[in-house]
């Protein structure tokens, strides 16, 4: 085959560059289109346009395929630790056992946060959203590090950002929580682990002794690791697209969060479980859903279905789907939702609707399920999501800033009024 593309548009053909991926994806190179044919091309929504060449995570939708780094994620989640795929995904490498021991040390050594931003917390509304709350700390960060705001700086000053990042920010999470239940927060402990001390963070109270469950951090550890890269997704995309104007490292992934935020992406598991229990409140079962999500005049969607990419299944539901029987079962929970999401997901997937669009269910149908079992409340699931994105973001902003990739900036097709003469105020 060819590894060239041929446009031709009038009277002018352009030959384009056919790039190959490791796993035998193409695509053609379009930058020299314009200078040679005078088109851009659209793509609203990036459907079928790549904005970069990337090491980091591969996927194949159609295979249901999820790699990081190469190693597979059914892999990873069995055997792997979250910090270890933090490890992998920002070095690129698994850590040797004294590397570890290392960057866990680093980390479990910066989990503080400045008693200054401490206050933030007394400004924000009680009901403030945590995501809010993420985003806009994460923000305030570069405010508490100046030394940080060039991200062309050496490693060694990048590198204590990215552990500055990784290590407070649960800090962060854990006490925007505290803070919208009127609780006094708890300051992280630096013998535990990491996931262990973000549970202890969110759940031991100063009027009683406090253990985290094993089982809990077991679980969760395991949802950060499905959570941790999906290339480029919508979040991903805006960290990178954020990043590429060279603005400080705090700023792109507060970028990331409020990028995640939305229903149709991270927040999706709260909005999962909002649909969840609203249909056992309605009690009339998932049928009357099902045809509301068809209907077209409805705004409704089935919540926790479809993905921009996976037309097959998506493997981290996979995985989450028997971890919430597991964690369900081995912590006594019986939770009625979790039989409605069942039922929701037979009818949907022996529905002509769904399957022609190949709607399946995806990482957020369950998971909302597990963490409700583990006692987060349903605000907090989207920042549990953050939690475990954020060593893919910080590995997307590093490999983009390492390939001195340029601003990123997209190109349009004006459709809006041609020139026109501007009419004086007292004419109109
Ligand atoms: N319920 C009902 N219909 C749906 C759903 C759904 N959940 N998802 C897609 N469709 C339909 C669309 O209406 C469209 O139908 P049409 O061809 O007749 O117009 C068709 O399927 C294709 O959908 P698009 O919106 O074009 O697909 P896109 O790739 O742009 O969107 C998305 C993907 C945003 C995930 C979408 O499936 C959705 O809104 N799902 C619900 C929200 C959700 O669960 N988001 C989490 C995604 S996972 C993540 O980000 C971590």
């Amino acid at each position: 085959m060819s590894d060239k593309a041929k446009i031709t548009f009038g009277e002018k053909t352009c030959e384009l560059p056919v790039i190959l991926g490791t796993e035998e994806e193409r695509a053609f190179d379009i930058s020299k289109l314009r200078g040679d044919t005078g088109l851009i091309t659209l793509d609203i929504g990036f459907k079928n346009t790549g904005s970069t060449q990337s090491k980091i995570t591969f996927l194949d939708g159609e295979k249901g395929i999820l790699r990081y780094r190469g190693y597979s994620i059914e892999d990873l989640a069995e055997k792997s630790t979250f910090l270890e795929v933090a490890h992998l995904l920002i070095h690129g490498e698994l850590p040797s056992a004294k590397v570890f021991e290392d960057f866990s040390k680093d980390i479990t050594t910066h989990t503080l946060i400045h008693e200054d931003m401490k206050r933030f917390y007394e400004a924000y509304p009680s009901k403030a959203h945590p995501m809010g709350i993420l985003a806009s700390m994460v923000s305030a960060m570069s405010t508490f590090y100046p030394g940080s705001q060039d991200p062309n700086r050496e490693a060694e000053s990048i590198n204590r950002t990215i552990i500055r990042l990784l290590a407070k920010i649960p800090t962060i999470s854990a006490w925007a929580y505290k803070n919208s239940v009127g609780h006094p927060v708890v300051y992280p402990r630096n013998s535990y682990s990491y996931v262990q001390n973000f549970v202890n963070m969110m759940f031991s109270l100063p009027t009683e002794d406090y253990e985290p469950d094993p089982l809990v951090v077991d679980a969760l550890d395991k949802l950060l690791i499905l959570h941790a890269d999906h290339e480029q997704n919508c979040s991903a995309a805006a960290v990178r697209i954020a990043g590429s104007s060279r603005c400080n490292l705090y700023s792109a992934i507060s970028t990331g969060v409020t990028a995640l935020w939305g229903p149709l992406h991270g927040g999706a598991n709260q909005a999962v479980i909002e649909m969840l229990d609203a249909i056992h409140a309605d009690g009339g079962g998932p049928d009357k859903w099902i045809e509301k999500a068809k209907d077209k005049d409805d705004e409704f969607r089935l919540m926790g279905f479809g993905h921009r990419v996976y037309k097959n299944f998506d493997p981290r539901a996979k995985i989450i789907k028997k971890a919430c029987d597991g964690v369900l079962s081995a912590l006594g929970v019986t939770d009625p939702v979790l039989d409605i999401a069942r039922h929701l997901e037979e009818v949907a997937l022996r529905d002509d609707y769904f399957i022609e669009r190949n709607l399946y269910p995806n990482v957020d149908f369950y998971s909302g399920i597990i963490y409700r079992a583990l006692g987060i409340p349903t605000d907090m699931f989207t920042v549990m999501f953050a939690l475990g994105r954020l060593p893919g973001w910080i590995a997307q902003w590093k490999e983009m800033i390492e390939n001195k990739e340029p601003i990123g900036r997209p190109r349009q097709i004006y459709t809006g009024a041609p020139h026109r003469p501007y009419v004086p105020l007292s004419k109109r």
